[in-house]
């Protein structure tokens, strides 16, 4: 586990949008991270998913096979040469039983086609932004907090994440500490980004849901902040359908309204990729 693979000469993608897979990682049993070659014609915005996937078994009558493509966030930023993408593994779920084996120099495919509302255009201008992820709904994050954009726009950027357990939170937590460090980006993040990791079935030094910790301002607390206000406060989360409920309830309770990018409001909500 944790090997990193990379492929340097990657071959010329030969199938209709395919992409060249240039390294994968495990991080557990549970999840992986792969690069792939970026289409030169892929435009997008950090925070924007596409649609990736295989080509299914061949249709056992006919023999065709058809593509099987689920909806990823781009977890890499819009300034970074290739994609990467952050996903669960589940054994018997059509694609990611079979894309979990992917190796570098593997082609899959991806629709160039990028959407989505976990935008800063969604947003309107706010002083803090909150990042709300569950699981592989970091991967968005993954993205934004690259983004020169996100410490142009806000005073300070806090990322909460929470995790079954420490290893699921490997992949985030590498990533921050790597940022401070960043010939690119480094200087812009400087002390603007906080981390506030937590896990819920395995001891760490903060458990607990982070809906709990809304609710019972534990977090603010902690973060010394001031509670969520519509004036200063903007949010993005992504996780699993009952967080982004229940989120959803909590921020409008601190009164912020939900936008989309024809209609920028205070918060904003997309479903993590599950199966
Ligand atoms: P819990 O362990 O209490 O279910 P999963 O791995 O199932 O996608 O979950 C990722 C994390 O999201 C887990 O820590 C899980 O906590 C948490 N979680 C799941 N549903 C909610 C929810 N409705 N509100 C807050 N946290 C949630």
């Amino acid at each position: 586990m944790n090997e990193h693979v990379r492929v340097n000469n990657v071959s010329t993608p030969t199938l209709p949008d395919a992409q060249t897979v240039t390294s994968v990682k495990h991080w557990t049993d549970r999840l992986f991270s792969f690069r792939v070659t970026r289409p030169a014609s892929l435009r997008f915005r950090s925070g924007e998913f596409v649609m990736i996937g295989l080509m299914g078994d061949p249709d056992p009558k006919t023999g065709k096979q058809k593509p099987l493509l689920r909806a990823y966030s781009i977890a890499s930023p819009a300034w970074d040469d290739e994609l990467e993408f952050y996903s669960i593994k589940v054994q018997d779920g059509p694609l990611t039983s079979k894309l979990q084996h992917i190796q570098p120099g593997d082609q899959i495919i991806l629709r160039p086609k990028p959407v989505g509302t976990l935008v800063h255009d969604a947003l309107l201008p706010g002083k803090r932004l909150w990042f709300f992820a569950t699981g592989t709904g970091i991967a968005p994050f993954a993205s934004l907090i690259r983004e020169p954009q996100t410490y142009e726009d806000y005073d300070e950027v806090i990322l909460t994440h929470t995790c079954r357990d420490v290893a699921e939170l490997e992949y985030g937590r590498q990533l921050v500490d790597s940022l401070k460090d960043d010939p690119l980006i480094g200087e812009l993040v400087g002390d603007k980004l906080r981390y506030y990791p937590t896990t819920t079935r395995e001891q760490s030094p903060r458990m607990g849901r982070i809906t709990a910790k809304l609710r019972s301002g534990e977090l603010f607390a902690d973060l010394g902040v001031p509670p969520i206000s519509p004036e200063t406060d903007r949010a993005m989360v992504c996780g699993s359908m009952g967080l982004n409920t229940d989120l959803k309830e909590i921020l409008e309770g601190f009164g912020l309204r939900e936008g989309a990018n024809s209609d920028p409001a205070e918060y904003v909500v997309e479903k993590a990729f599950v199966g």
